[in-house]
């Protein structure tokens, strides 16, 4: 079978120093992706040749194991990128459901309980954005920085990404509500332009969530879990 027809799943369970090029391709590597090469190459708008030669200097790499994604530069990207859009979106969101509420409100009363619901999914999303950029990003900039193993207040880096990755369930039950509250997001024959406006930034913004926790459930979670995993490893091996 051609590479290009295996699925990507497969191809990083047979070697997984492959994972290394996914990475840095944005291509999920999961267990969750069932996507072949092909199509993950055509998803992400990727020239497979490209990817296929990357993939093939990868039996010329050393026998290292872990992924040097750079947990730092990646942390400060999605908080210059996805925490900013969520923190000036949301406000002009709610302001938007609140005008569509107030005037349309008694005609369609599923846009008051898509107020109700936003608000919420918006809220909780500030206060776990601040849980990242106040424990657990700083945390990844340490694992990467340090030569030897540092101790979190709760022991491991895999206490608060369980937290965040449950953060993120959450999100994505909310954001599946409005998506169906909105009809997937096609407004109402008679909808004005603000009825329009709003659920285009709504699918914006959900859009956005969704590349969002990507990144972080699949490629910075990982690699700190990876890193810590790594640092732990090493002083296995170099006792006192
Ligand atoms: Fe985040
Ligand atoms: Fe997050």
């Amino acid at each position: 079978m051609q590479i290009l027809e295996r699925s990507i799943a497969e191809l990083v369970n047979e070697a997984p120093l492959r994972a290394r090029i996914f990475e840095e391709y944005a291509i999920d590597y999961t267990c969750n992706s069932k996507l072949s090469l092909a199509e993950a190459c055509k998803k992400n708008n990727l020239d497979p040749e490209t990817v296929i030669n990357s993939l093939s200097k990868i039996q010329l790499l050393s026998h290292d194991p872990f992924v040097p994604i750079l947990l730092g530069a990646l942390s400060d990207e999605i908080i210059a990128k996805h925490h900013t859009y969520v923190r000036e979106q949301g406000p002009r969101i709610q302001t938007l459901l609140e005008k569509v509420g107030r005037v349309h409100g008694e005609k369609e009363p599923r846009f008051l309980e898509l107020k109700i619901i936003f608000e919420h999914m918006h809220l909780d999303l500030m206060l776990h954005m601040l849980k990242e950029e106040n424990v657990l990003f700083p945390y990844c900039k340490q694992l990467e920085q340090t030569k030897e193993v540092i101790s979190m207040h709760c022991g491991s880096v895999a206490m608060p990404i369980q937290v965040m990755e449950s953060d993120h369930a959450q999100a994505r039950a909310q954001s599946a509500e409005i998506e169906k509250l909105t009809d997937q997001f096609s407004p109402p024959d008679w909808a004005c332009n603000s009825v329009k406006v709003l659920y285009s930034e709504l699918k914006a913004y959900i859009e956005d969530l969704d590349v969002h926790m990507h990144l972080e459930n699949n490629l910075l979670f990982p690699a700190a879990l990876r890193r810590e995993d790594q640092l732990n490893t090493q002083v296995k091996k170099e006792p006192a």
